[in-house]
């Protein structure tokens, strides 16, 4: 079999080293007068790992000098009551961007508050409206998950252009704009696409064939060896807690590729926990300024 040295896209790094350059743009802009940017959260429910990744985003927050807010609203919150928070934010001049934690209780339509999220706020870029900028390549919020991706490989100077990248698993959140970012005509992309989905038939044929893999299908270990191409670029997106009681808190993370087995193959791997994660939230920091930036704009011209 080919040797293949494997390297390590190491998100944790890079994220630090991303969130050092947005911090020295907040101290330059505050420097001049001007307050720091303002990210917000809606959490509903009591859901362990959405409090997880709040929590952090919140945290990352401060680290590069941004103020935020967490709104934490019970469990059994209703649609209209979400909804007035979503209409007292999307009219708060004080907040810049802010998210919905997903998921939300079944009680309560996640595309209805979705649709609500005014579009210049919307740093997730989950609203129709940066979905359809994006898909048409206008400026647009673009959603954390697969831009970090982006970044990741861009930052990591692997050669996109003209490779096969083939995605598995088809979210709103991930998959399906990925694939989209991946197959544009853009810095950082220009790959031949194809996205595999439940229905796809012959998955591990198509997955042998990736040049650049990504998996976000949200199932344990799924990826195994025999479906890798030997110097294939795995990107794992999967995060699942599995009981250890040899960890502290109890368990540990795995993603959705069996790395002891598929990371031998590879010649660059994201790992899991450190990989893609941390560059979501610098994502979301990045959309954050974006939309800082553009309501600065706009209220000095008004
Ligand atoms: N739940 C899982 N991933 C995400 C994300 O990127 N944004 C939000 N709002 N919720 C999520």
């Amino acid at each position: 079999m080919e040797e293949t040295k494997t390297q390590i896209l190491d998100g944790k790094e890079l994220s630090i080293r991303i969130k050092e350059e947005i911090a020295n743009e907040v101290r330059q802009l505050t420097q001049r007068g001007l307050r720091p940017p303002h990210l917000a959260a809606i959490l509903v429910g009591d859901d362990g790992a959405s409090q997880t990744y709040v929590a952090s985003k919140e945290k990352s927050s401060h680290e590069v000098g941004f103020t935020s807010s967490v709104y934490r609203l019970p469990a059994n919150t209703s649609e209209a009551d979400l909804l007035e928070v979503v209409n007292f934010l999307n009219a708060d001049d004080e907040t810049d961007g802010y998210i919905v934690q997903l998921p939300l209780p079944k009680q309560i339509d996640e595309s209805h508050i979705i649709d609500a999220i005014h579009p210049d706020k919307d740093v997730d870029g989950f609203t129709a409206v940066n979905v359809g900028r994006m898909v048409t390549g206008q400026e647009s919020f673009l959603p954390a998950t697969p831009k970090g991706i982006v970044t990741l490989l861009q930052r990591y100077g692997i050669d996109t252009v003209g490779q096969h990248c083939v995605v598995v698993g088809r979210s709103n959140i991930v998959g399906t704009p990925l694939a989209n970012l991946m197959s544009r005509n853009a810095a950082g992309a220009n790959c031949t696409v194809t996205l595999c989905h439940s229905k796809t038939r012959s998955l591990a044929e198509l997955t042998r064939q990736a040049d650049i893999l990504v998996v976000a299908i949200g199932k344990p270990e799924f990826v195994t060896a025999d479906m890798v191409k030997p110097g294939a670029v795995v990107v794992d997106v999967g995060i699942h807690r599995v009981p250890d009681s040899s960890k502290k808190s109890g368990y540990r993370l795995i993603g959705d590729v069996k790395h002891s087995e598929v990371d031998p193959l590879c010649s660059w791997v994201t790992p899991v926990p450190g990989g893609v994660g941390p560059l979501t939230i610098v994502s979301l920091l990045q959309n954050t300024m974006q939309a800082y930036r553009k309501r600065i704009e706009a209220m000095s011209t008004n």
